[in-house]
């Protein structure tokens, strides 16, 4: 049975860490970091999420501004309200929750929110930035992942890690920032060849394609080590699960995270880190 990387855990230690460290600056700077979501419409999954959000950071300190709007509202409207919030010093990230409805483009708001306020890590100039090794603000889950690798003490260096998925959030910064701690990295989708070929070759496998339990046991290596990066419906509990078939490839592999528990809470806990480096340099500018 393998090892299992608790995100609750780790996210947990991290937190605590982060709290202390809110309520030192915050008295060096006289106010608490803001951060402000953008909620649009009423989909169950994003209000789940930007609750979650909420609750995690006034646990460390964060303060939250959460714009809930109708459906209907127009793009102009959030344009207007992006604009307002990039020019005030006092909110130092702003996040637009997505999917957002399909009459407001969403990567026209995406680059309207400031670089520095942009703790999601998804405007052009922080994607730019992760991949000419510049500093910007890096995506959170991500980031998380390479988090519960360093947890563990998981070597990276030359090994074969292999990225199932190639969205702009997960699967492409995932496959880079392992490259960049010298990982030979292979990114596979859905027109891949004999995935299976591919997968059981991977020392670090992350599962990031959005199938629930699409990763089984036959397709992972022994030994190896694998982050399930999926948040989907289990079509026959309509519990929440992974993109790996879990109880059977636990028993194959060295490190394994679980769904929920895994990665989820180290997507907030990133994003709070990103809250609060946003919110240092926002101070350290004036
Ligand atoms: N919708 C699903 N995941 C995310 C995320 O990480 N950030 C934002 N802003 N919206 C999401």
């Amino acid at each position: 049975m393998a090892i299992i990387i608790s995100g609750t855990n780790v996210a947990k230690a991290r937190k605590e860490r982060l709290k202390e460290e809110i309520s030192l600056s915050s008295k060096l700077y006289n106010r608490s970091p803001k951060l402000a979501v953008i909620l649009v419409g009423n989909d169950v999954g994003s209000l789940s999420y930007v609750k979650g959000k909420a609750k995690a950071a006034s646990e460390v300190g964060i303060l939250i501004d959460t714009y809930h709007y109708e459906k209907s509202i127009t793009e102009e409207e959030i344009v207007k309200k992006i604009d307002e919030l990039n020019n005030d010093s006092t909110v130092d990230g702003i996040l637009v929750q997505l999917p957002l409805p399909k009459h407001i483009r969403t990567d026209v708001v995406i680059e309207l929110i400031s670089p520095k306020k942009d703790v999601d890590g998804f405007h052009p100039r922080n994607v730019a930035s992760l991949y000419l090794k510049q500093e910007g603000i890096l995506p959170c889950t991500p980031k998380g992942v390479i988090a519960l690798l360093d947890s563990e003490n998981i070597e990276i260096d030359g090994k074969r890690a292999v990225v199932v998925g190639r969205s702009n959030i997960v699967g492409m910064p995932m496959a880079k920032m392992l490259l960049d701690r010298n990982a030979t990295v292979t990114i596979c989708h859905s027109h891949t060849k004999n995935l299976q070929d591919v997968t059981k070759n991977a020392d670090i496998l992350i599962a990031a394609l959005g199938k629930a339990k699409f990763i089984k046991e036959n397709m992972v290596k022994d030994g190896a080590v694998v982050i399930d990066v999926g948040a989907n419906r289990d079509p026959e509990t309509n519990k929440l699960c992974g993109d790996v078939d879990f109880v059977n490839v636990s028993n194959k592999c060295s490190y394994i995270t679980k769904v929920p528990g895994g990665v989820g809470p180290m997507t907030i806990c990133c994003l709070l880190e990103n809250t609060y480096i946003a919110y240092l340099n926002n101070n350290r500018r004036k």
